[in-house]
């Protein structure tokens, strides 16, 4: 995971600076970053001579930007009413417990990013956990801890 560089933004607003939108610079940073860092939005605020608070106002209304640092990878729990009563609770307060960190927030190492959600439309498999595209069915705490395993195989498999 890269650290915000000022210098680094230097290409994406020069490319930007003749009409180009807020959003698509803001779209740049978020996709080179994972997230748009604090110093990131104010530079974008001054290069493109936009109010610091209309560069909030944007990143914050679409869900695609994340003003915290996220992880490389994302864990979904659903916590939807057919995956609780089939025990989501338990299975997210492992993942919680094995990733220490609390839904929203995100491992020290960036690598894994926790996540609830309402319903993944596909209760019957409930309580469902999600490894960023990849469902996994009928969880349990037990299961958790193989599920950790193999996806911080893959993790590291990647770099
Ligand atoms: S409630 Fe979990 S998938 Fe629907």
């Amino acid at each position: 995971m890269m650290d915000f560089e000022p210098t680094e933004l230097a290409d994406v607003l020069a490319k930007n600076e003749h009409g180009d939108s807020l959003i698509s610079v803001l779209e740049e940073i978020q996709t080179q970053y994972r997230y748009l860092p604090q110093d990131a939005m104010i530079l974008v605020s001054e290069r493109l001579g936009v109010s610091l608070s209309q560069v909030y106002s944007v990143a914050t209304f679409y869900h695609a930007f994340s003003l915290m640092p996220r992880g490389e990878h994302t864990i979904r729990v659903c916590t939807g009413t057919a995956c609780h009563v089939r025990g989501a609770v338990q299975v997210l307060s492992r993942l919680e417990t094995k990733l220490g960190v609390r839904p929203g927030g995100t491992t020290g190492d960036r690598q894994f990013t926790l996540e609830t959600v309402n319903c993944l439309g596909c209760c019957a498999l409930g309580p469902v956990v999600v490894l960023d595209d990849e469902y996994e069915g009928q969880m349990t705490p037990k299961k958790v801890d193989k599920f950790l395993k193999r996806a911080m195989r893959q993790a590291g498999g990647e770099r």
